[in-house]
This record gives C-alpha cells, structure tokens and sequence, in this order.
C-alpha cells in the first residue's frame, strides 16, 4: 500500500485529483470505477475544473460506479445515478454510453448484479478505482463480514451506514435498506485502487484497513492484498496510524518519491 498523508483535507483531495488526472493522461480511454459520498464531493469538483481546464478530458473514459440503492430509480434525487449526474456526467457532457451504474429499480436486483460484473469484465476491468471508507470499515457497500472473495452483489446495509446516510434523506423519506455493490473480489481486480478518506471520523477505519488483521471485519483491510493501491488521507484520517512516521518518511507531505 502506498500511503500519502497531507496535512488539510483539501491538499487530500487535490492529491487524489492528481492521480486521476495522471491516470487518464497515460490512458485517455481508461475505465474508471467511481465512488460516491461526501468525500467525493471536491474529487469530482476538482476533475470538473481541470476537464474545463483543458488539462484532462473524460470524454474518451468508461466508467463503472461502485453501488446503487435497491429500489431507487436513476431520477431518484437520493439515488447514486443523480449524484454523478449532478457532480460530474452533466457538467462534463459525458457521454451516457460510456458511464455505467448498476439499476436499483431493476426488477431482477441480483440478475442486475451479475449482469454488471460481467460488464465490468466485457469493458476489459477497471483500471482505476476510486474508494471512499465508511466509518464501520465498508468500501463500497460491501459491510463488515462482507466476502473477501464476493462478486458483485446485493448486500443489506449496516445500522451505522444508514444512520451516516440519513443526512441526505428528508426526515419522511425511508432509507434504502439494501444495494447491489460491487463485490471485494470485483474491486480487488482493479489494476490501482485508489482510497480517499478525511476527517477524524474515519480514523479508526484507516487504521483497521492499513495496520489491522485482513479480515472481513473491516472490509477494506482487503486492500492489503491489492496489488497497487494507494490510499491518500488528511491529518484526521491518519491520527490511527501507529506507523504514521513510516509512512512519512516515505512520502514526505504526501509526494511521490523516486529512486533518482
Ligand atoms: P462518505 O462515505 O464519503 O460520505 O463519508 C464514504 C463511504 O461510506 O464509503
């Protein structure tokens, strides 16, 4: 795992921006797999503005999402179709053949599910994934006691991440209690997992993941057999982190280091 620690949460996302942007600089026509979440918020502002830019375009990449809420249809205003549409599809004029979600209104929840891996494969995989964590340790909806080894398939949410998720539901509103996320053997199939996290809420979680036993208690301690990921965290994030010193030594304030 490569860890790059940044003082403020905003040089954390600018960061994570920069390697997004690198990626599809050596790959204009890379597939990308996309999270949702507070978190992502200024990723995807950030992208938007340096698409605008004209430092990187979009309009040659794939996409994938992680997850969908069961039962929510892409108009939905809670639903993970809208929040990309509204962060990034619509204001980059992407096109919509090349941006994938699974469907939460599919009639066939775990047919959909199946469907979409397969897809994922027929794209030729995903080059790189974007990862938030949730504060019970879940990447995408993939809750703790998850299959390491799991396809992409419906998973019934956490108490702890409906609750985190209810800031953006209207009081009357019932949160979805199941989604079809794409599974761990899905993510960990990615050629560069890439985890953003911010904020002393996620503390413990990052440190589960990075310093922790791999186990599906903490689903995204996954990681640590990925191959090539790096996971790009604020101050707060990383206050867990018993080898914090390590790390920074590694890549001091979070930069790249070579061996030149
Ligand atoms: P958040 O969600 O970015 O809204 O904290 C992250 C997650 O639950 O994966």
């Amino acid at each position: 795992m490569k860890l790059l620690i940044l003082a403020r949460p905003e040089d954390a996302v600018a960061t994570c921006v920069t390697v997004i942007a690198k990626a599809l600089v050596e790959k204009p026509n890379a597939v990308l797999g996309l999270a949702t979440g507070g978190t992502m918020e200024p990723v995807y502002d950030g992208l938007v503005q340096r698409a605008k830019a004209g430092e990187i375009s979009l309009a040659r990449a794939t996409s994938f999402n992680l997850d969908e809420y069961v039962g929510l249809s892409p108009e939905h205003p809670q639903s993970y179709h809208r929040f990309m549409q509204d962060r990034l599809f619509r204001p980059l004029a992407l096109d919509p053949a090349r941006t994938h979600l699974s469907r939460g209104d599919a009639a066939d929840p775990v047919a959909e599910a199946a469907r979409y891996d397969a897809a994922i494969a027929a794209a030729g995989g995903i080059d790189l994934q974007l990862l938030g964590i949730g504060g019970n340790g879940h990447i995408g909806f993939n809750e703790p006691s998850s299959s390491l080894a799991s396809p992409t398939r419906v998973k019934t949410l956490a108490r702890a991440t409906r609750d985190a998720n209810a800031r953006f539901f209207g009081a009357s509103e019932p949160i979805p209690r199941f989604a079809i996320t794409m599974g761990i053997a899905t993510i960990l199939r990615s050629r560069h997992a890439v985890l953003l996290a911010t904020g002393a809420q996620k503390a413990e979680a990052v440190a589960a993941m990075v310093e922790g036993p791999l186990s599906a208690r903490c689903p995204a301690s996954a990681l640590q057999m990925h191959p090539r990921a790096t996971v790009v965290l604020d101050a707060e994030a990383a206050a867990g982190l018993e080898l914090r010193q390590y790390y920074e030594t590694v890549h001091p304030e979070g930069q790249e280091t070579s061996l030149d």
